[in-house]
């Protein structure tokens, strides 16, 4: 409890948050307002009944569950009514029994037809869920609900609530919703254990955010540059038309659509997020997070589209999740630390990628970050470190472990040159890279194999190599042999392509780069 508190305490002085675009976000400020009186103690009235484990405190209406007429467009749910299961029997009456209480958003007045705007519904289902213990909110399957921006927050609920997400989610696609533009669509905030599970779908209906194309608001990755193609008949996407469905433009800064901040113990399975407006599924200020099993997708030209953000979060486990969108499949950021990746599919997208870390010369930490057993497909890049020119701070104890590629631009890249725009300064100091390995990254190309583009003043240190083996798939690009500049370490094995700009051992000191970390 004490270290919830500290954490609480410093998650508050941290609620600016530092975009990885870049943007001049503002915080959302939801208007659940009413969950202020959580501190309450009253506790729900314990139901007589073992057999029936629905604890639907305020019942606006009696419930003979059957859905709603569906609307006849585009749901993807299938129609049939629920089962009528039979009652389990009673469990023996002189065991205590471990109550565990459900709070089903269609006893606070979901409607779940796809049409009706459910969200007061789910803030007072939340509301109840958050008085409990260890309880469930339930959200059935079979339905569609329409939720607008909503906040699932603590400090004053109790731990390890579950939101059991079966049925489907959708964001609303008119501008007026939107304000003049909200951070997030769904969040959970400050909460001890908090677990999203289910078959469920959450989908942010991006399409009418991603047709417009905000001169700045669409920064094309710095490794574009690099993706030249060999002839005309390449060509850019052609513009979009800037319209939503009913003709209105939506705002400039686009939403995440499930955002979890100041938070310990969170686990997201089972579930499949898809056409978010920005990024799927965000971590910041959180401890203890444990993905799996979930889907992500979107189509792969779809702008900041990424599949799993992290942020001055630790202890992440992400494990058998398959990633499809327009950016980074996962993008670690600044504050992160003891990140463990495996069994993921990533493509379409841009690969998995750290950073890009110090811009406007602010201070980055990254460290002990495994990757490991991913398969890419059709990706911009593979393994991928960025920063900036500028900043200070580190990235130490990197893994990449077996990593399989098909058809991937940039399958190695380390960029300390990182500009989201034409041209950036050189700058005397960086985030420095150091302690970086690969091992078995196996598969085809079609741009260049392996980009290690380090700065003067902090070169690169302890890149370990083996096992690459990276062959050319010619498509319309230009091709490139591996490119190092200022990049130290070793090769441990025959590597194909080889790798013969690396410079073995470690660069000779220069009196700028110092052991002093201010990271630790
Ligand atoms: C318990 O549930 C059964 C059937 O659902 C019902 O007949 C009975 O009245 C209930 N008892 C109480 C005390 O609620
Ligand atoms: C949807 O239902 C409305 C009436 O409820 C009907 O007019 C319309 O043709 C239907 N659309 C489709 C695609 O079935
Ligand atoms: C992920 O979700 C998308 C969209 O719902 C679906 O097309 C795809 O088959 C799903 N992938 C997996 C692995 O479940
Ligand atoms: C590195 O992270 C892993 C989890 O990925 C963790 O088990 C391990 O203890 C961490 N190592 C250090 C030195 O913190
Ligand atoms: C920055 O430094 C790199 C490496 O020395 C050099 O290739 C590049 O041209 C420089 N860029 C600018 C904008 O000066
Ligand atoms: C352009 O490149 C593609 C792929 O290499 C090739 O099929 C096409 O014929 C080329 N077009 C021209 C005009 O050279």
């Amino acid at each position: 409890m004490m270290i919830l508190m500290g954490i609480l305490v410093w998650s508050a002085t941290l609620e600016t948050c530092i975009a990885r675009k870049g943007r001049h976000w503002r915080h959302h400020h939801s208007s659940s307002s009413s969950l202020s009186d959580s501190l309450s103690t009253k506790k729900p009235k314990s139901h007589e009944n073992n057999s029936h484990s629905h604890k639907s405190k305020p019942k606006p209406k009696p419930k003979p569950k059957t859905p709603p007429p569906k609307s006849n467009e585009s749901s993807p749910v299938v129609s049939h009514p629920p089962q009528v299961q039979p009652q389990p029997p009673p469990p023996l009456p002189l065991q205590p029994v471990q109550e565990s209480q459900e709070f089903n958003v269609l006893d606070f007045g979901a409607k779940g037809d796809g049409m009706t705007d459910d969200t007061k519904a789910f803030e007072a289902a939340w509301a109840s869920a958050c008085k409990v213990e260890a309880s469930t909110m339930i959200i059935p399957p079979e339905y569609i609900f329409l939720i607008g921006p909503i906040s699932f927050s603590g400090p004053y609920c109790q731990a390890n609530i579950v939101f059991q997400l079966d049925g489907m989610i959708v964001a609303p696609t008119d501008s007026e919703t939107w304000g003049r533009g909200l951070m997030w669509w769904i969040e959970f905030t400050k909460l001890n254990g908090i677990t999203i599970q289910g078959n469920g779908v959450i989908d942010g209906r991006g399409t009418v955010w991603w047709q417009q194309n905000y001169p700045f608001d669409y920064p094309i990755d710095d490794e574009f540059k690099l993706i030249v193609p060999l002839n005309n008949s390449v060509q850019e996407h052609p513009p979009m038309p800037i319209r939503s469905e009913l003709g209105e433009r939506m705002p400039s800064i686009k939403p995440t659509a499930l955002r979890f901040y100041g938070s310990i113990d969170v686990t997201v399975t089972g579930i499949t997020i898809q056409n978010s407006p920005q990024c799927h599924l965000k971590f910041d200020n959180c401890v203890q997070v444990l993905v799996h099993d979930v889907n992500v997708s979107s189509p792969g030209d779809s702008p900041n589209t990424d599949g799993i953000h992290l942020q001055n979060t630790k202890d992440v486990m992400i494990h058998t999740t398959t990633l499809a969108c327009g950016d980074d499949c996962i993008s670690i950021q600044t504050g992160c630390s003891n990140v463990y990746v495996h069994n993921v599919n990533c493509g379409p997208g841009h690969g998995i990628s750290i950073g890009s870390l110090g811009k406007d010369s602010t201070k980055a930490c990254v460290s002990n970050i495994t990757v490991r057993d991913v398969v890419m497909h059709n990706t911009m890049t593979g393994v991928r470190i960025k920063t900036w020119q500028g900043g200070e701070g580190s990235v130490k104890g990197i893994l990449f472990s077996n990593i399989q590629l098909t058809e991937v631009q940039l399958p190695i890249v380390i960029d300390q040159f990182y500009c989201d725009h034409s041209k950036c300064q050189n700058q005397t100091s960086a985030v420095s890279v150091e302690g970086v390995t690969y091992e078995k990254i196996r598969g085809t190309y079609t741009v260049k194999p392996v980009h290690f583009a380090c700065s003067d003043n902090f070169p690169c240190i302890d890149v370990q190599l083996s096992g690459i083996e990276l062959t050319p798939v010619q498509q319309q690009y230009h091709m490139y042999d591996p490119f190092c500049w200022k990049t130290f370490g070793e090769i441990n094995s025959v590597t194909v392509p080889p790798i013969d700009c690396l410079q073995i051992g470690k660069p000779a000191r220069n009196g700028v780069h110092t052991d002093h970390d201010i990271c630790s």
